[in-house]
């Protein structure tokens, strides 16, 4: 919203106010339309159908709901019956500004749903105090402060605050007056501290707990007091905060959950054997917590889990699940952990297994033979396992009928990029297999991948050409084939790559949450990047530090949809097209460390999102074009080549730019011309900021 509007927002504001207090007729109980009177009066927008237009009888007002004339309203001084209101819902309405404590004389509502909105200060104390609220649903707002002191809500069921800016402790009081029928409380997302109030072991009927993202301490005493006493949870959500020490056996008390999350916390010692009793749960997650010792017995022959993250922890011993017992599991995260001993040969006998990941343990021994009969695996990553023979691996793997989703990184050191003929991955959509050095040429079988989105082959040292068929993926919009030895031309496939002209990129999820992706940053310091989804990658051609040669194809304009093209260390050689303009939505263009000449096309200022762009280092003269996201670049992204203007050395006067006619070259005269541009510039935080370059990691 910009100002005009506000202003707008604010005047009709007032003068809908007027008309309320002028209305005749009012069928809604006087306080209650003082009450919501003032309500609007502390919020900045306007509310929808609120207003004369529309009937004064406020129970007509949007978002509204009244009870019953004959209930109430009978015996009142007022000559007209007198409606309650009981409801007050207006979700995602863009209401902005502060909550008045008026609502809090609303003394017959029982449902207020004022979630997705921009309402900001503190929670009115009055509103805490509603006895017959029974629904009270403020999330997605940025309220901030405590939640009040004296909760007295005898009625209420269902408590929502989570997603605002909340912070203080959580009242552990809030079941003590009689909020005995409290059935949902969530309040994640906030900046809650302190401990883990025990009070929560009077909410007898809580079903669904979340405490999620905040800053909750405690340890198993205070957690276990409280929490695993509630006899209904079927959802405990409680992770990322900063509870410690071990997990309570007393968690077996909660017979009926179905869902845990205690993962992104500081839980250690063992994983307490108490699954036995835990019949119903479906859901658990437990993943970056500092748990140690084996799987517990329990857990690895539960058979109604359907999911089961451990992954990020000091987990040891060999993985011995019972198959036979886990008949629901689907998905399993043993990532990151110490596990050793052979790769578990029996998991194929999980009949319905479909999302595997196993990278990053201490694993001895070969892929099992037996996983050529895992039809029901869709999603296998076995990053930094010690495995070698990628031949004989992908000999059993092309097996599995249903395998859309492979990730090898960091396996097999040194071989041979596998050239059997005969392998054939018919159904694969992501293939990763970098940071391995392998060798040799890039071969025909990865040809018969044709459904693949995501290919990233990077870090290895592969040597001979692009092959020529790539072009034919048409489903693939991220290509990584950076840090190789690759040599030749790009071919001109390339820029027939479908499902970057024009293609509808969707990616169906191979699996919730694992880690697909894992880059550190160069320096090894800083910025650490995970990927665990598909969809959060930009469409991407990532062909840097190879040996290419040849000219840039003009029609890579053709490649509407790409966000990222890093051609950076190469040898490519000619003119920068001036149609790369046409790849409207680039956001990373990176021609660096090239043998690239002439001018910088002035075209390319049309490139609206682009907000890392280099051409260092190569052999390029002429003016710098101004303009667009160029006035936001700094000399980095141009020094090394014989360029004058903005963002280098000041071009001479009535200068053209052409060859032979100039040519300063040395970046340090350039610095002080930079550093006035920068500071002067509205974008000037994005000056000096080069393009971050990271490397494979697991
Ligand atoms: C109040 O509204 C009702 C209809 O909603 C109408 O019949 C009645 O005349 C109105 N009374 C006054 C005082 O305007
Ligand atoms: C409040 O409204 C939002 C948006 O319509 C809805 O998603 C949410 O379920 C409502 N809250 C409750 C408790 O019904
Ligand atoms: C509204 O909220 C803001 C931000 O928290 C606060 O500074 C201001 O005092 C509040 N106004 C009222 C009237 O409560
Ligand atoms: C809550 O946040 C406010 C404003 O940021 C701050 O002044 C106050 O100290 C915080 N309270 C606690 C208990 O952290
Ligand atoms: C709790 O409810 C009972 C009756 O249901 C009532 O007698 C008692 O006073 C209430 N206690 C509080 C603290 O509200
Ligand atoms: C439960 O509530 C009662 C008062 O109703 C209080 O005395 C007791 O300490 C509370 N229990 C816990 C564990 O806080
Ligand atoms: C692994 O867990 C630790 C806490 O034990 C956490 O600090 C770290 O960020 C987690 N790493 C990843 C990659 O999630
Ligand atoms: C595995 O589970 C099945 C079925 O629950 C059971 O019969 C079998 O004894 C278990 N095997 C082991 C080794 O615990
Ligand atoms: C992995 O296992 C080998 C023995 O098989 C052992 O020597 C090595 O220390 C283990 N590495 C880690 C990181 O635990
Ligand atoms: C393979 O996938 C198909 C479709 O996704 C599914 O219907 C089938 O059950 C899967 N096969 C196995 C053995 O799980
Ligand atoms: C890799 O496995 C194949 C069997 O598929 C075998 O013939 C070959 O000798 C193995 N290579 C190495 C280096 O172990
Ligand atoms: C591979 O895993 C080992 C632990 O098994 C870990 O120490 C090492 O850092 C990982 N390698 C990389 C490059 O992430």
């Amino acid at each position: 919203m910009d100002a005009q509007d506000f202003w707008v927002v604010i005047v009709i504001g007032f003068c809908f106010q007027a008309q309320i207090l002028s209305s005749q007729n009012l069928t809604c109980n006087p306080n209650d339309v003082k009450a919501l009177e003032d309500f609007t009066s502390t919020l900045k927008t306007v509310i929808h159908g609120w207003g004369s237009s529309f009937s004064s009888d406020c129970c007509k007002w949007e978002g509204i709901t009244c009870n019953s004339s004959s209930s109430l309203g009978i015996g009142l001084n007022n000559s007209i019956d007198t409606f309650r209101v009981v409801k007050l819902e207006l979700p995602s309405k863009r209401l902005a500004g502060n909550l008045s404590a008026s609502l809090g004389t609303l003394d017959q509502l029982r449902t207020l749903n004022l979630s997705q909105n921009y309402l900001i200060g503190t929670l009115p104390t009055a509103l805490f105090r509603l006895r017959n609220l029974e629904l009270l649903d403020l999330s997605f707002n940025d309220f901030s402060g405590p939640i009040p002191f004296g909760i007295d809500l005898p009625s209420i069921k269902f408590l929502d605050i989570s997603q605002n800016l909340l912070n203080g402790s959580l009242p552990g009081s809030i079941c003590d007056h009689n909020s005995t029928q409290l059935r949902v409380l969530n309040v994640a997302a906030n900046y809650f501290s302190g401990n883990l109030p025990p009070g929560f072991g009077n909410c007898t009927s809580l079903e669904d707990l979340d405490l999620s993202t905040n800053y909750l301490t405690g340890t198993d005493d205070g957690i276990s007091k409280g929490l695993f006493r509630l006899p209904k949870l079927t959802q405990l959500s409680i992770q990322d905060n900063n509870l410690a020490g071990p997990l309570s056996e007393e968690i077996g008390n909660l017979v009926n959950l179905v869902r845990l999350d205690i993962s992104r916390n500081g839980f250690s010692g063992t994983i307490p054997d108490v699954f036995y009793s835990l019949e119903k749960l479906d859901y658990f997650v437990a993943h970056s917590n500092r748990f140690g010792g084996q799987i517990p017995p329990s857990l690895s022959s539960s058979s109604t889990l359907s999911l089961l993250n451990l992954r990020n922890n000091s987990l040891q011993g060999s993985i011995a699940l019972n198959c036979s017992a886990m008949i629901s599991l689907t998905s399993l995260d043993l990532g990151s952990n110490k596990f050793d001993g052979p790769i578990p040969s029996n998991l194929p006998s999980c009949r319905h297994l479909s999302d595997v990941n196993l990278a990053r343990n201490n694993f001895t021994g070969e892929m099992p033979e037996s996983f050529k009969n895992f039809h029901s695996l869709s999603y296998l990553s076995l990053s930094n396992s010690s495995l070698s023979n990628i031949s004989y691996v992908l000999q059993i793997l092309q097996q599995c009928q249903n395998l859309t989703a492979l990730v090898l990184t960091l396996n097999f050191r040194g071989e041979q990029f596998p050239a059997d003929p005969t392998l054939h991955f018919e159904k694969l959509k992501v293939l990763v297999i970098a940071n391995c050095r392998l060798t040799g040429v890039i071969t025909q079988w990865l040809s018969t991948s044709s459904r693949l989105q995501l290919l990233d082959i990077s870090w290895n040292q592969l040597e001979g050409i692009i092959p020529v068929w790539f072009g034919n993926f048409s489903n693939l919009f991220y290509l990584d084939i950076s840090n190789n030895s690759l040599s030749g031309e790009i071919p001109r496939s390339i820029t027939g790559l479908q499902c970057l002209i024009a293609g509808r990129i969707s990616i169906e999820e191979p699996s919730p949450d694992f880690p697909l992706f894992m880059w550190m940053n160069v320096s090894g310091r800083g910025l650490h990047l995970q990927y665990n989804k598909v969809w959060s990658l930009r469409p991407t051609l990532d062909f840097s530090n190879n040996n290419l040669s040849g000219a840039i194809w003009p029609d890579f304009r053709k490649l509407r949809l790409l966000h990222v093209l890093d051609l950076n260390n190469n040898r490519l050689s000619g003119p920068i097209p001036s149609s790369l303009s046409e790849m409207v939505n680039l956001e990373i263009l990176d021609l660096s460390h090239n043998e690239l000449s002439g001018i910088i096309p002035p075209s390319l200022v049309d490139l609206s999102f682009l907000s890392k762009f280099s051409v260092a280092d190569n052999e390029l003269y002429g003016v710098i074009p101004t303009g667009g996201q160029f006035l936001t670049f700094s000399s980095s992204s141009f020094e090394g080549n014989s360029l004058c203007g903005y963002g280098a050395s000041p071009c001479p006067s009535g200068e053209d730019g052409a060859p032979g006619t100039w040519y300063g070259k040395s970046s340090k005269d350039y610095t002080g011309v930079i550093a006035g541009v920068c500071f002067g510039f509205v974008f000037g935080i994005a000056c000096f900021i080069g393009i971050d370059r990271y490397i494979w990691t697991f």
